[in-house]
């Protein structure tokens, strides 16, 4: 494992920088592919005919994925020698096009059979445009800006040659601590299941290999979100309940929308390493669920099923996750390969030739279907063309005002008032750095293209007002060096300052300026893999400048740049906007909001704590012994959270009314049409999201005291009111019973409330009834 992670930061550290797009003859050898897509049939017919040609050799290098060593010159030489021993099916963390096509062309036209290479690569939240983070797209609470966000990605992938994004990550978070929280939609698996139905559509448009597309790989399969302690790669131990109910429900959701891939997890489940679990990847996955694409691990997890004390040896890891289900083994680094002996037990007995074939065809049928047969090379002034389109930029603005959360705004302090604010003291170390901005996860950016805040706010005002900046503290280093940090990004190349001395002149800025707006958080390599935090406070010394810059008295706007809750210790700025890390426009989009050019209307994706004692604090919870206790079981603070589940302040007021249920009883298997009238009570075009959660009474289990259902975000204008309709489907009322370790629809009565967070107080009742 240890090794794996070495090779990436290797890879990641010399990795060029979608560079040098230029001639190449590679493009000409191309033909267009099919516009219809090939039948399953058909598809399958071409794999067999491959497969009944291939040597166990060939077919165990189909299932193995490497990096490439394109700045490792002996390692690149054994991947090129194993690509053109046909040992290679696919390679991960390429990303430059021009190496890209070179590799392909070894494969295509080096190897005995030519079976093209698939590239993945970890397109999170976009390529070289990049998109919020993930989280933070969750936060729009609209399914479209996950999907216009993926698309693009997906397009300037496919430009530069990439053929599957390991992502949505699909993973329920309900403890903050947990790094990867930002990668995913949150805590609530209605929610989830929409943001990974939206991005598999985008990333693989109406089917896989439609053109400008690529495959999705929703991750990691499963339940690696409910880590212990919010510590990365821990043990999970799940209810089968909440698997069912809540962290495979995305999953479900991402496979019905099509995708292609899914890859397993690191972690156990109740004691199963996930990539070494039949029940998880053959079971549920492709005989309940009907997955027809192919599994991949994740990084080294098949070699690393001996870690786990699983496996008793390499051979037998390689065994293991075969014949649980997983098709490709992601990333093994030489000498480590667990496929690389599947012909060894082949010949042993120990697999047939059927498990292999089935693993084979899986891996071919994707490449079939995405054309590499026809056209696999990279054209590479198309790929400028792409990764140039100012259209993905429009879409990452957007994205990122439509993520905004504004959770304080005391007095109406935002939006500023252009005419009004002559001088700004933007405060903090967030604000002017392009690499914290686009977040984790993030590899082709460029940051003379990402729009800080501070250069957001410059170039909103131009000259009407002066703009003064510090840093006001430093970002402090992480604990660890992170294995994604290298070069200029690393936290240690972070410029240091004598914070006190900068805390006193940031202070004096504020005091010679109308308004303070401070941009405070985490830096982006504090949040991700690898990043959990056993602590929700402000790094660094950023909670005395934050309290400094308030005791001034000035009006203060917190921006926050996080994808976790934080405690700000009750600090009570003006107002307090979460803009997570809102990508390469982020700057842009932010001034919008400060401004009021747009309203934010973003909601909560997760309860946002008190503090971090309370963990976890999921907002779906079963009543228990004395619901109305609830707020009196810690002695030292109430039981709720700082901000509910759903929550988000916009620049209006909004008022819900006249609800009501199409039917007060109906059969099991039958749909509740409700509907409720939305008005803008304020001044201000604004969005409001409406969110309904229902509640069962009683029946076959103890069930969430409140789960969302349905939600739509809408625009309204002054006074207008909007009837918003709802459909509540059978499947909503459908859950899993450890009773009768079943799905059930039980006879009874349910609560729906409807409003703008998962406090809404707007409720009527409905029954399910036998006629
Ligand atoms: C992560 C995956 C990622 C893979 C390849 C792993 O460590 O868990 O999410 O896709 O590396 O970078």
């Amino acid at each position: 494992m240890k090794s794996v992670r070495k090779i990436r930061r290797a890879a990641l550290a010399g990795a060029a920088v979608i560079a040098s797009l230029g001639a190449s003859g590679a493009a000409q050898a191309q033909r267009a592919p099919a516009a219809a897509p090939p039948s399953d049939a058909e598809v399958r017919a071409r794999a067999d005919a491959l497969i009944a040609q291939m040597t166990p050799e060939e077919k165990a290098g189909q299932l193995t994925q490497y990096f490439d060593f394109t700045n490792a010159p002996e390692e690149s030489k054994r991947v090129t020698d194993e690509m053109a021993a046909a040992r290679a099916g696919s390679l991960l963390f390429v990303n430059d096009p021009v190496e890209l096509d070179r590799l392909q062309h070894i494969a295509v036209e080096k190897t005995r059979l030519k079976i093209p290479l698939l590239f993945g690569y970890d397109v999170i939240h976009g390529l070289r445009t990049i998109m919020p983070v993930p989280i933070a797209v969750a936060a729009s609470w609209d399914p479209k800006v996950a999907e216009d966000g993926q698309a693009v990605a997906a397009a300037e992938a496919r430009a530069v040659g990439l053929h599957w994004a390991f992502a949505p990550m699909v993973d329920i978070a309900r403890d903050p601590r947990w790094g990867r929280i930002v990668e995913g939609a949150g805590e609530d698996p209605y929610l989830g299941s929409a943001m990974a139905a939206a991005q598999v559509r985008g990333f693989q448009g109406s089917h896989l290999g439609a053109p400008g597309h690529i495959i999705a790989g929703p991750k990691h399969f499963a339940g690696y979100g409910a880590a212990l302690g919010g510590r990365d790669y821990d043990e999970v131990n799940l209810s089968d309940s909440e698997l069912w109910n809540v962290y495979l429900k995305p999953f479900k959701a991402a496979v019905d929308a099509g995708a292609g891939n899914i890859m397993s997890a690191y972690m156990g489940l109740n004691g199963t390493p996930a990539t070494g679990n039949r029940w998880l990847l053959t079971d549920v996955l492709r005989k309940t669920w009907g997955f027809k694409g192919f599994v991949v691990t994740d990084a080294g997890a098949a070699h690393d099923l001996m870690t786990h004390g699983f496996a008793s040896d390499n051979q037998d890891a390689g065994v293991r996750a075969l014949t649980a289900g997983v098709d490709m083994e992601m990333a093994p680094p030489f000498g480590t390969s667990a496929f690389k002996t599947l012909p060894q037990s082949l010949a042993e007995g120990k697999i047939t030739t059927t498990q292999l074939d089935d693993a084979v065809r899986h891996v071919l049928e994707a490449k079939i279907r995405m054309g590499l047969f026809e056209q696999p090379y990279v054209d590479l002034k198309a790929a400028e063309r792409v990764l140039n389109d100012p259209a993905h930029r429009v879409t990452a603005r957007i994205a990122a005002e439509r993520s905004a959360v504004l959770l304080r705004n005391e007095g109406g302090l935002l939006p500023l008032d252009h005419k009004r604010v002559k001088s700004i003291a933007v405060i903090g170390p967030l604000a002017d750095s392009a690499r914290d901005t686009v977040g984790p996860w993030v590899f082709d950016q460029k940051d003379d293209e990402t729009v800080t805040v501070l250069a957001g706010i410059k170039a909103k005002l131009g000259a009407a007002a002066r703009v003064d900046y510090s840093p006001g503290v430093t970002m402090p280093a992480r604990l660890h060096p992170s294995i994604f940090e290298s070069g200029p990004h690393a936290a240690t190349a972070r410029p240091q300052i004598d914070d006190a001395a900068e805390i006193r002149r940031a202070v004096g800025m504020v005091g010679s300026a109308d308004v303070a707006v401070l941009v405070l958080g985490e830096g982006w390599s504090m949040i991700g893999e690898q990043a959990s935090r056993s602590s929700l406070d402000l790094p660094g010394r950023q909670q005395e400048l934050l309290d400094a810059v308030i005791a001034t008295g000035k009006p203060v706007v917190v921006l926050l740049m996080s994808a976790r809750p934080l405690d700000l210790k009750g600090s009570k700025p003006g107002a307090l906007m979460n803009i997570w890390y809102p990508g390469s426009q982020g700057g842009a989009a932010v001034a919008n909001l400060l401004f009021g050019e747009v309203s934010p209307g973003g909601k909560l994706p997760y309860n946002w704590p008190r503090n971090i004692g309370q963990i976890p604090l999921p907002y779906a919870h079963l009543t228990s012994f004395q619901p109305k206790t609830s707020e009196q079981r810690y002695w030292n603070e109430p039981n709720s959270p700082l901000y509910p589940f759903g929550y988000g302040l916009t620049y209006s007021t909004f008022a819900f009314s006249n609800l009501k249920i199409g039917k007060g009883t109906v059969a099991p298997g039958e749909a509740v049409p409700v509907s409720v009238d939305l008005k803008n009570t304020g001044t201000r075009k604004a969005d409001d999201v409406a969110q309904l959660y229902i509640h069962q009474r009683h029946g076959s289990a103890a069930r969430p005291v409140r789960e969302l259902k349905g939600f739509q975000r809408v625009t309204l204008a002054p006074g207008e009111t909007r009837t918003v309709e709802f459909m509540i489907k059978p499947e909503d009322l459908t859950y899993w019973a450890s009773a009768t370790r079943d799905f059930v629809q039980d006879e009874t009565t349910f609560d729906v409330y409807v409003g703008d967070d998962s406090n809404a107080s707007l409720t009527a009742t409905f029954e399910v009834r036998k006629p």
